[in-house]
């Protein structure tokens, strides 16, 4: 321990919490993904004990929660470097941990004990605020609310104390961005247009503006300490980013407002935004292999870069092509809440968010073990970080094809050929594409969980006995 708090800011011994309690839950989110798969072929499985509805909710809600915690983790992770002070409020970062972390224990206890019954406002407050994502009830709502201030005062003052750069300013900015936007999500309206208005806020602003600019800023730190880039540099591209993400992602969210009661404007305005939103993503691919290439993608920590730059295409495609291709009103319509949408949901959130908290985790772990060599030739020659990343990247490809072919055959049948009735939804779930689909997403979502296990593996024993120190940045003019 002591070795360790030599090595470790203050900071980022707590960003060491946040990383293992979000692996943890990284773990809980494949296994229930594994179970909620498995009863869209065999429904009865697990009936009455743990519902498909319950799985799906604990599965997408640790997702929310773990990457909000690699989130926290990565910023406690860099602040004290970026900001060239000490982190001001070490024991609140401390405490608001495992305060945050008791109240998900309890929230998922919850979820999993009390699975069916009435809802009514009592539940709201106590059980499930049910709004798809984030349905903490609202005594745990106020409670991350909490949290988040805490973790904002300490961003913000730890920057103040110390100093000011391009990527803490727009972090800070971006972090009131963030919090705030949360707001939308924690009233309730009978009127379930307007409920589903304020729900989309939280939803698309998160995942399309303000974790966008989060992992903008990640990215720029993290390209600097593997690659050696000139701060210049990242910062330059973190502004045009940063603008184009806004510029686009804001009045994009009327991609969700085509048919939920909204006036019919939203159409013309959510298609035409929302499909400006890939550029930005561009942006950020040639950005990270052009860094990487000036460099001859010589880095301090090869595991890193390589998920640095998994980030920078799976946002590319997963979230920029797969989201462009069911965003404009006249596609959309016959796509809309179908596989389709499962597909660019898995591809969007693995390939722009969890690829980049994997690279920060990374990033961690040399440091602890000592900021040893993690660079070409490794003892086992790289082959759990490889052989971790290919299975799970193939893994998450080989779902997103098989989510795409039913979400076809959804299209195609329920929609443009059976005109949306409700014999027709039935007609296409039963269509053999489809259940054939289903059972691929299966298989290759074993293949993933595999990978994710293979990862664990090596998150525990990376650079464990390495004597060779790290292979420095090669500074860039
Ligand atoms: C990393 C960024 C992104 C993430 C994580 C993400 C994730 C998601 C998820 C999970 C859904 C399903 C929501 C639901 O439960 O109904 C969704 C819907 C949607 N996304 Fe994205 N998305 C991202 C970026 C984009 C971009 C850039 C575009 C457009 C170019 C886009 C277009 C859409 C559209 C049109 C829908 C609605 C689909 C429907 O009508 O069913 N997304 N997104
Ligand atoms: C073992 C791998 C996985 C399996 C088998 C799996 C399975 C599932 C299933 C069955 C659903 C419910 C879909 C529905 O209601 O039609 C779902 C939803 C979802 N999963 Fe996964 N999942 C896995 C991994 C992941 C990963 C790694 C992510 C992202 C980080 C993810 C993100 C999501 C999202 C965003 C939704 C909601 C999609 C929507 O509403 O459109 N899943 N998953
Ligand atoms: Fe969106």
């Amino acid at each position: 321990m002591s070795a360790v708090a030599e090595r470790l800011t203050g900071g980022q011994r707590v960003a060491l919490h946040y990383f293992a309690a979000a692996v943890v839950l990284f773990a809980a989110q494949t296994f229930f993904g594994i179970i909620a798969g498995l009863q869209f072929v065999t429904p009865e499985l697990f009936y009455g004990v743990l519902d498909f509805s319950v799985n799906r909710m604990v599965h997408i809600n640790a997702m929310v929660v773990w990457l909000l915690y690699g989130f926290i983790g990565s910023v406690y992770w860099l602040i004290e470097d970026e900001a060239g002070t000490e982190l001001v409020g070490l024991k609140l970062a401390r405490l608001n941990f495992w305060v945050l972390t008791a109240a998900v224990t309890v929230v998922v206890l919850v979820y999993l004990l009390v699975q069916v019954g009435a809802g009514t406002r009592l539940s709201i407050w106590l059980i499930n605020e049910g709004r798809e994502y984030i349905e903490a009830p609202r005594w745990a709502d106020i409670g991350i609310v909490v949290c988040m201030l805490v973790f904002f005062y300490n961003v913000a003052a730890t920057f103040m104390k110390g100093r000011w750069s391009g990527i803490s300013g727009v972090l800070v900015l971006d972090l009131v961005g963030l919090a705030g936007i949360y707001l939308a999500g924690m009233f309730f309206t009978p009127n379930v247009s307007l409920d589903q208005h304020w729900w989309w806020w939280v939803i698309h602003l998160w995942v399309e503006a303000t974790w966008e600019v989060l992992v903008g800023c990640i990215m720029a730190w993290g390209l600097m300490k593997t690659l050696g880039t000139s701060r210049r540099i990242v910062t330059t591209w973190l502004y045009i980013e940063v603008a184009m993400m806004l510029g686009s992602g804001i009045l994009g969210l009327g991609h969700h407002y085509f048919w939920i009661g909204t006036p019919e404007y939203w159409l013309g305005i959510g298609g035409f935004f929302s499909a400006l939103e890939p550029i930005p993503l561009v942006a950020m691919v040639v950005h990270a292999v052009y860094d990487s290439g000036r460099h001859g993608f010589k880095s301090t920590n090869h595991p890193a870069l390589a998920w640095f730059i998994a980030h920078a295409f799976g946002n590319f495609f997963g979230a920029g092509v797969w989201g462009f291709m069911q965003t404009l009103p006249q596609i959309n319509l016959y796509t809309h809440g179908t596989q389709w949408t499962s597909s660019h949901g898995h591809l969007a959130f693995f390939g722009a968010y969890v690829t980049i908290n994997v690279a920060m985790i990374y990033m961690a772990l040399q440091k602890w073990r000592g900021d040893v060599w993690m660079s070409g030739d490794l003892p086992d020659r790289g082959f759990k970080w490889k052989w971790s990343l290919a299975l799970t990247n193939l893994g998450m490809l080989g779902m997103t094809v098989a989510l795409l072919i039913a979400g076809y055959q959804q299209s195609f049948l329920e929609r443009a050929v059976g005109g949306s009735t409700w014999g027709a939804f039935f007609a296409a779930q039963l269509d053999p594409w489809f259940v054939q689909a289903m059972v691929w997403r299966n298989v290759f979502g074993m293949v993933f969980t595999l990978g994710v296990m293979l990862l664990i593996w090596d998150f525990v024993t990376i650079g464990r006995g390495e004597r060779r120190p790290m292979r420095a940045a090669a500074q860039s003019a």
